[in-house]
Parts: structure tokens; C-alpha cells; sequence
């Protein structure tokens, strides 16, 4: 039952104000603004290193939790994609933990990498939406995100339960850790609990959005750029406009661009750039502006200050409220999978199946 809506897709993009809020719910204390973890989950005092690995959209979600862990919780951290990590030698830790992120629990990379995991000594745990799956089993502690059915084949509001659970367990271990203080745990768990409301209002923006979309469905390819923790922002704008519009389509560190993709840009290649107002800012929008300076078309993905003050000469832009700095990439989810749902509705795709693709992917 897609609920009035179009598509399964653009239901579930429009369910994420009340999921996330849900899956919140499963690991906030409001009352003492602090996060609690499920039983049994990691000792993160003892722990000398964290491996992350998942597939696709999954993986995206655990590199901006990189960032967090990095951050919060000082903690060592190694990412790789599961059909990467599963062939390589890796040189396990004594006391390392790994972490496995899947929306379907059924990802038979992510599955074959969490025994290898397993088989060097290391405590398994893993961010799954299907209590009852493969990995949720073989994990040692599972980590809810209650996302509910996901039928979409690209994946939207698993992938913004994934961070917001993976948000929480970064801040517990920051806590456990002690190097995130009590008063750096409330202000988060603050930016986190409003969340859902800065989701359901970036959702306002749909109309523009559809508009700027019927120019992208005109472009033959679209370059996504972001730095810090929008970084996999732009990989995952990327993925998701690729997958369902089929316009070629690449995420790059914003840094990266001068390194060689510069050399593709001109009036025909649109670049979005992810910028919300963090201590990045600056540096992305010069990043926008040497794309400018080569006539290519630049879409502003900011708040409203952002916009205010670098997106006179943008092509287009997108408002996106102003969340929490580090937090940001949940809510700029929202404009990411508009764009492509949009686009791909443009030009009359099948935003449900795509082409080529299945929803779980069990053999390798
Ligand atoms: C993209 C998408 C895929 C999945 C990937 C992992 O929109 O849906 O990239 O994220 O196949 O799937 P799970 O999370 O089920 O392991």
C-alpha cells in the first residue's frame, strides 16, 4: 500500500520524520538526555580498534559514522566495502570489535565478511532492519533500526535510521571512553531529538526540488561534492540518483575535484554541492566557486545563511534547515533522495525497480 503516494519510494522518503523518531526512541533517554545501548554491546573502553563494513547505501552510512567514532570516541577505525574486506588480509587487532550495516540482513558480502570477522577473534556487532535475518543472527549484539518494511529497491529511510542509530552508538562509546563529556552527550542527544522535525520540514522543500530536477533530467552526467561528514553525503547523492534515474552520476571529497574530475566540467555537467554551514563551509564553497569559474552549473545544497552567503552566482539551490553540524547528513538525507526520485519521475523511469537491480543481494 503505497498510501496515496506515487511510489513506494516516495512513501517511505515521507515516513522518515515518524521512523526516525522511532528509532530515536529505542536508544535516547529524553528525560536524562543521555543514549543507552542495548545489553551485551561492546566493552568500547577495551577495544583498540573498530572495522565497519557494509554494501552499497549501507556502507555510505557506516563512513559517515566514521566520522563520528573518530570524533566522539577517539576511536581507531578501519572501513572498507564487505566484497573488499571478506578477500583481504587484514591484520586483525587483539581486542578489536567489528561493526556490519544492513538494511535486508541477507547481504551475502556483508554476511561472508562478518564471519571472517568473527573467525579472527573479533566481537561482532551489527545495525540491521530485519530482526530475524542472517547477520542480525550471527552478530554477538544487534542494534536496531526500526525502519520498518523498506520495498523500495534504493534505499532512503533505512539509510537514515542506519545513521541515526549509528549516531547513538558513537556517542555511547564517546561516553564510555571518556572523550565525550556529559555536557557534549545532552547537546547531542538535543541535536539528535530534532531531528525528526528538521526532516519533515526539509520534506517542504519537494516542490522546488522537482523543478530544478527537470533540469537535471537533461544532464548526462552530475558530479556530487561535500567534505567532512557530507563527504559520503555526496557518494550516497551519487549512488541514489545513478540507480534509479540511470544519469551517469559520481560523489567526490571536495578536495578531490582539482585532482582530475575538474577537467569534465562545463555548461552540460551539473555539480551539487553538499554544503551545510560546519567548519567545512568555506573551503567547499571555494570548491563551488572554481566549478563556477568554469561555467559549470553549481546547486546549492545549504541552509538559509549558507545561501545567503554563497549562493548568489549558484545556478540553483536547495534550502536545507540547519541541524546540528555533525548531524547534519541525516537531514540532508532528504534534498539527496528528492533530487533523484524526482529526476527519475521526470524521465519516467521505474523509481521502484530499477533496472538490473534486486533488493537483496544474496550471492556476491
Ligand atoms: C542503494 C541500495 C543498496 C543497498 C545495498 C546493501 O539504494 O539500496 O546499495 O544499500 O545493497 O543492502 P543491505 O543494507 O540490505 O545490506
Amino acid at each position: 500500500d503505497k498510501e496515496g503516494h506515487r511510489h513506494f519510494m516516495a512513501k517511505e522518503i515521507h515516513e522518515q520524520p515518524e521512523v526516525i523518531a522511532h528509532t530515536i526512541s529505542r536508544y535516547v533517554d529524553p528525560a536524562e538526555m543521555t543514549v543507552r545501548l542495548p545489553k551485551g554491546a561492546f566493552d568500547f573502553k577495551k577495544l583498540d580498534r573498530l572495522t565497519i563494513s557494509a554494501c552499497g547505501t549501507a556502507y555510505y552510512a557506516g563512513l559517515v559514522s566514521k566520522y563520528w567514532f573518530e570524533k566522539w570516541a577517539r576511536l581507531p577505525i578501519e572501513i572498507d566495502v564487505a566484497s573488499e574486506l571478506r578477500y583481504r588480509d587484514v591484520p586483525w587487532t587483539k581486542n578489536g570489535g567489528a561493526l556490519f550495516i544492513s538494511q535486508s540482513g541477507e547481504t551475502a558480502d556483508t554476511l561472508a565478511a562478518l564471519r571472517e570477522a568473527c573467525a579472527n577473534g573479533q566481537q561482532i556487532a551489527a545495525v540491521v532492519n530485519v530482526a530475524e535475518s542472517s547477520i542480525a543472527r550471527e552478530a554477538d549484539v544487534i542494534f536496531p533500526m526500526t525502519a520498518g518494511p523498506e520495498i523500495g529497491v534504493a534505499s532512503t529511510k533505512a539509510f537514515t535510521c542506519q545513521l541515526v542509530s549509528l549516531a547513538c552508538i558513537a556517542i555511547a562509546a564517546g561516553r564510555e571512553r571518556g572523550t565525550l563529556s556529559a555536557e557534549e552527550e545532552k547537546e547531542l542527544v538535543g541535536g539528535l531529538l530534532e531531528i525528526p522535525r528538521l526532516v519533515a520540514e526539509a520534506l517542504k522543500q519537494s516542490d522546488k526540488i522537482e523543478a530544478i530536477a527537470r533540469d537535471i533530467a537533461k544532464a548526462t552526467g552530475v558530479f556530487y561534492i561535500g567534505r567532512g561528514v557530507s563527504y559520503p553525503m555526496a557518494l550516497e547523492g551519487a549512488l541514489k540518483l545513478k540507480e534509479i534515474s540511470y544519469i551517469h552520476a559520481e560523489g567526490y571529497a571536495a578536495g578531490e575535484l582539482k585532482h582530475g574530475p575538474i577537467a569534465l566540467i562545463d555548461e552540460n555537467l551539473p555539480i551539487a554541492v553538499i554544503a551545510p554551514m560546519d567548519a567545512h563551509f568555506e573551503k567547499t564553497v571555494s570548491n563551488m566557486q572554481e566549478v563556477m569559474a568554469r561555467d559549470g552549473k553549481a546547486l546549492l545544497i545549504s541552509c538559509k545563511d549558507g545561501i545567503a552567503a554563497a549562493g548568489a552566482r549558484a545556478w540553483a539551490s536547495i534550502e536545507t534547515p540547519k541541524t546540528h553540524p555533525m548531524l547534519a547528513p541525516v537531514v540532508y538525507a532528504v534534498p539527496v533522495q528528492l533530487l533523484a526520485y524526482f529526476t527519475a519521475t521526470t524521465k519516467g523511469t521505474d523509481v521502484d525497480q530499477p533496472r538490473n537491480l534486486a533488493k537483496s543481494v544474496t550471492v556476491e
